[in-house]
Formats: C-alpha cells, structure tokens, sequence
C-alpha cells in the first residue's frame, strides 16, 4: 500500500498519456496547444510498466487522462493494458469526446469501465463557445451509445463558468432526469495561465449544494478510491449530482490520488510545483522492484494540501498538462 506521512492511502491513479489536446476550452488551452509536437510521451511498454508497480502497491483504478488522449493512435491498446494489469479493477478514461460515436464500441471492447465525458454547456452555441467546437450532438451521441454499451459508470464532467453555464443549472438537472450518468459540476481552478478569466467567471459551489440539499437531494457516501467529488443522489432522478469544489476546507483530507505526466513524471499533487521524474525506471519490467521502492520514498513529499486557496497554482500553467 502506498501511504504518505499524513496517513491518506493511494488507490487511484491519474496517468496522462498525451498532453495534446485538440479542443481550445476557453479556462484551459483558449488558443489550443502550442507545446512541441514531438515530444516523446511514454510508450504502450512505459505505460504498462508504470500501471503494474502502481497496482503492486494498492492502486485499483487507472484514470487515463491527456491533454486529450484519444488523439494517441494506440489508444485502445492501452486501455486493453490497463485493463490486464492484475489489481486493476477499473480501467477509466476522461476524455473531450472527439469524434466519440466512432470510437466508444472500440474502447469498450477494449474493456473500458468508466467513461468521463466533457460537456460544459447543452446549448450548442455556448458548447461552441467553450469548447471552440461545433460538436455537442456528436458528444450526446457518443454518451447515448456508451450507456447502451454497458459501460459500468458514465460520468460527465461540467466546468461551472459564470456568465456561461450558471445560469443553466436547470436544464442540466432536467437533463438528468432520464440519464443514468453522473454530473459532476468542478469548480474552475486557477491555474498558471488563466488568472484573468478565472476572476471573471470563477463560482463557488457552496450555492449549487445548498440549492441541492434543499431541493431533495441526499449525499452519498464515497468509496475508497473514488474521485474527489461530494455526489448526490434523489429519488426522482436516474441521474446523480457530484460537486468538485477544490477551494472548500477540507478537500485534500480525503486525497486518494497521484498523477503521472505523460513523459513519466510523477506529480505528488496537481498543483506540485514540478514532478519527479522516474522514466530511468520504466525501461525494463525487472526495475518493478525499484519502482516501488522510489514511489515509497518519494510519498514522505507529499504536502497536506494544494494551498489554491492562497492563489498558489505550483507549476500548472493549465491542467492540459497533467489531465486535471
Ligand atoms: N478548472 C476546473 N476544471 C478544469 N478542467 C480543465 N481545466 C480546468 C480548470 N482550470 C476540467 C476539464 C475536464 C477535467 C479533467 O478537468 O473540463 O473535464
Ligand atoms: Fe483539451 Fe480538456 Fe483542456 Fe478542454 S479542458 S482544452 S478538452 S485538455
């Protein structure tokens, strides 16, 4: 088990494998990605090296994350070598939705169990807006389909922007009335580079929790390795709410996670100022030993908590970076 020096267990890894992204989320990449294109990101062997000493010490559940990591060719096989890695029960996968109806039956043969999809607005002019892209009925398609498949747990994923979306609070819980899926409404963080908007469209979620609790919904109680969202759950509803609101006290406490870069970089916290590179110890499968015994030492790093509240973003410029 992997464990640091405040007593919070690891069971939950968020691995990037690209942090290439082809959308231009207005909170993240507004002008797109502008980093090298020829990087060299971990390979499908790397991956699978770094998913096996991680399920060796407790992890159940590999969140793949980008960037955007549908725009990595290999994809499905590293979904299928996430899936195979003994220990690992959940294969998940957060991704922008990109031509999604033409991919998901592929990644769920693959063997994917949880989807995470990005939709910030049901009106397709303000998802347009957002996202730089005219694709949301691409995206509902896509989700449709991935319920159809039996993909275990669908979830979606939903910036709250004031002036954007906060005002359609409504039509997503109505949305939700049919649709077995989880929204997740995430607080806008500040990063390195959205200062400015974060200032203009930063809301708290502490209103939306009120009006929740208010209007019939109960609070679920959260698994061990669970995401870091307080979910709700209402009996006239197939959908559930899950609030992400990194700002409020608290919120590292139940921290359960650590994050690998997409060039094999381990990252203590999103917001650590850098990471800790470990790819010398991907290159063979009998370095597994080694691995571990890295991770164990480095995990005494781990600070208590993000310290966002004091204006601190560590070296996270956007979180296309590290995949949130
Ligand atoms: N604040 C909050 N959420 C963000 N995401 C990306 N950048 C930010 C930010 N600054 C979201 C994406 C995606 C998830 C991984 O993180 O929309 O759904
Ligand atoms: Fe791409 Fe995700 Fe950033 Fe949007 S939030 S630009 S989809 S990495």
């Amino acid at each position: 088990m992997l464990q640091d020096s405040f007593g919070r267990e690891f069971h939950y890894l968020r691995l990037s494998v690209t942090d290439v992204c082809n959308f231009r989320c207005t909170y993240c990449l507004p002008d797109g990605y502008e980093g090298k294109p020829d990087r060299a990101f971990l390979s499908l062997d790397e991956l699978r090296r770094v998913a096996a000493a991680f399920a060796a010490t407790g992890t159940t559940k590999i969140r793949i994350t980008g960037g955007e990591p549908s725009v990595r060719a290999d994809l499905p096989d590293i979904i299928a070598a996430v899936k195979a890695t003994p220990g690992i029960r959940t294969a998940a996968l957060t991704t922008n939705g990109y031509k999604l109806p033409e991919r998901i039956d592929t990644w769920a043969a693959a063997g994917l169990d949880a989807l995470n999809l990005s939709i910030d607005s049901l009106d397709p002019a303000m998802f347009h807006a957002i996202t730089g892209h005219e694709r949301l009925q691409e995206l509902l398609d896509g989700l449709d389909r991935a319920l159809e498949l039996g993909i275990a747990t669908v979830k979606v994923n939903t910036v709250l922007l004031r002036g954007c979306n906060d005002n359609q609070i409504d039509r997503f819980l109505a949305w939700l009335r049919d649709k077995p899926i989880t929204l997740r409404f995430i607080e806008l963080m500040q990063t390195g580079d959205n200062g400015e908007f974060f200032r203009r469209h930063h809301v708290a979620g502490e209103d939306l929790r009120r009006r929740l609790l208010t209007e019939g919904w109960t609070q679920t109680i959260r698994a061990r390795d669970a995401g870091p969202a307080q979910e709700f759950h209402h009996a006239d509803y197939r959908g559930r709410i899950g609030l992400i609101m990194p700002y409020s006290k608290d919120f590292c406490a139940t921290c359960n996670r650590l994050r690998m870069s997409a060039t094999g970089k381990l990252h203590l916290c999103l917001f650590s100022e850098h990471g800790i590179d470990l790819r010398h110890l991907l290159q063979a499968d009998d370095q597994r030993d080694e691995l571990i015994a890295f991770l164990r030492a480095r995990l005494a790093d781990k600070k208590v908590s993000h310290f966002l509240q004091d204006g601190f973003s560590g070296g996270t410029r956007h979180l296309a970076m590290l995949g949130g």
